[in-house]
C-alpha cells in the first residue's frame, strides 16, 4: 500500500492532520504544507500552543516514569502520533530495556513512521486503528504477542480523547480498554479543556474542525469521569504541570496557560 514516494496510499493530502500539525509544533519533518498553514494561523492565535503540545509531552514523559516505578513494563500507547524525541519506548526503555511498547494510532503517516523508527527494536508493535473500535485495538495488541494482559499494563491516552465526540461515547470506549488490563494496571490521560481558558484558545481549538479529527474540550469533571473506579494518584486530575513536576521550578505561574488536564489512576485489587 506504498506510494512511489513511500507515502502510504491511504494519505488525504488536500486536508491537514493532526498528527502532522502536532509534528509540526514539535519541531518534527513529518510534516506537509497544508499541515504547517493550518500550524501557523494556529500559532498566530494562540502563540502558547506549542508550549501546551510541549507540556503535554513532558507530562506523559513524567507519567510513563512513575508507571515504570510503579513496575509497570508494558505500555499500549493509543493515540500516539508521529515519532518524535522522546518517545514512549525511548523513554521506557532507558529505565527498564525490557519494557515493551505497542503504539496505535489512526493516522497513517504516523503509522508509516513510527514502523520506520521501530524496525529492529523487537519490544514493541505498531497498530493502525481507532480507538471508537478498541475491541478491535485490544485483538491486533493480542495478536502481536508483545503484551501480557494477564499482567499489570500502562494504557496511555496522551491528547487523544478530545477527538472523541460525545456521539462516540468515550466513556463506554474507555471502560472497554479498562476491562481488558489486569489489576495493577494504570491509565494516563491528558485531554484539553475549556475550563480556565482565553477566548483566543477556545477560537484555536475550533480550527481542528478543518481536520478529519476534530476537538472536543471537556470539563475536569468529564475527564475525571474517564478514570471509572480505579485509583487516581495524587495529586489527580489537574492542569499538565501540575501533575508532578520535576521540579517546582518548571510550574510556572499560569500552569492553566496549556489549556489541557492530565491524570493517573490505577486499578487496584477490590478489598474482600
Ligand atoms: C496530539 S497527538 C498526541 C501524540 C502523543 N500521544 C503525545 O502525547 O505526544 C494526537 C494523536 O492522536 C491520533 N488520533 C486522533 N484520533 C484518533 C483515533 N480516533 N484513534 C487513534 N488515534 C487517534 C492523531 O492521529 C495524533 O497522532
Amino acid at each position: 500500500m506504498q506510494k512511489q514516494d513511500g507515502l502510504p496510499a491511504e494519505i488525504d493530502l488536500s486536508r491537514p492532520s493532526a498528527a502532522r500539525v502536532y509534528d509540526y509544533f514539535l519541531g518534527g519533518a513529518h510534516n506537509f504544507e497544508i499541515d504547517r498553514q493550518l500550524a501557523e494561523q494556529i500559532a498566530s492565535m494562540t502563540p502558547n500552543l506549542a508550549g501546551t503540545m510541549r507540556a503535554g509531552r513532558e507530562f506523559l514523559r513524567r507519567a510513563v516514569r512513575v508507571l515504570l516505578h510503579e513496575g509497570i513494563d508494558q505500555f499500549l500507547d493509543i493515540g500516539s502520533g508521529i515519532p518524535t524525541v522522546g518517545n514512549v519506548h525511548e523513554v521506557a526503555q532507558a529505565v527498564n530495556p525490557n519494557a515493551r511498547i505497542i503504539y496505535v494510532d489512526i493516522d497513517p503517516v504516523a503509522v508509516a513512521h513510527s514502523r520506520e523508527l521501530l524496525v529492529g527494536n523487537d519490544r514493541t508493535g505498531v497498530i493502525h486503528a481507532d480507538l471508537r473500535d478498541p475491541g478491535r485495538i485490544l485483538a491486533q495488541a493480542r495478536a502481536l504477542e508483545l503484551l501480557d494482559f494477564d499482567r499489570p499494563l500502562g494504557i496511555l491516552l496522551a491528547g487523544v480523547v478530545h477527538f472523541i465526540g460525545d456521539d462516540d461515547r468515550p466513556g463506554d470506549l474507555l471502560a472497554t480498554l479498562r476491562a481488558a488490563a489486569a489489576p495493577g494496571s494504570c491509565l494516563v490521560i491528558s485531554h484539553s479543556t475549556f475550563e480556565d481558558q482565553p477566548r483566543e484558545m477556545l477560537d484555536a481549538q475550533r480550527l481542528s474542525a478543518r481536520t478529519d479529527t476534530e476537538i472536543t474540550l471537556r470539563s475536569r469533571a468529564e475527564i475525571t469521569g474517564f478514570f471509572g473506579d480505579w485509583t487516581l494518584l495524587e495529586p489527580g486530575v489537574v492542569h499538565m504541570p501540575l501533575w508532578r513536576p520535576d521540579s517546582a521550578s518548571d510550574v510556572d505561574d499560569n500552569p492553566a496557560q496549556f489549556g489541557a488536564f492530565g491524570g493517573v489512576a490505577r486499578h487496584d485489587q477490590p478489598v474482600g
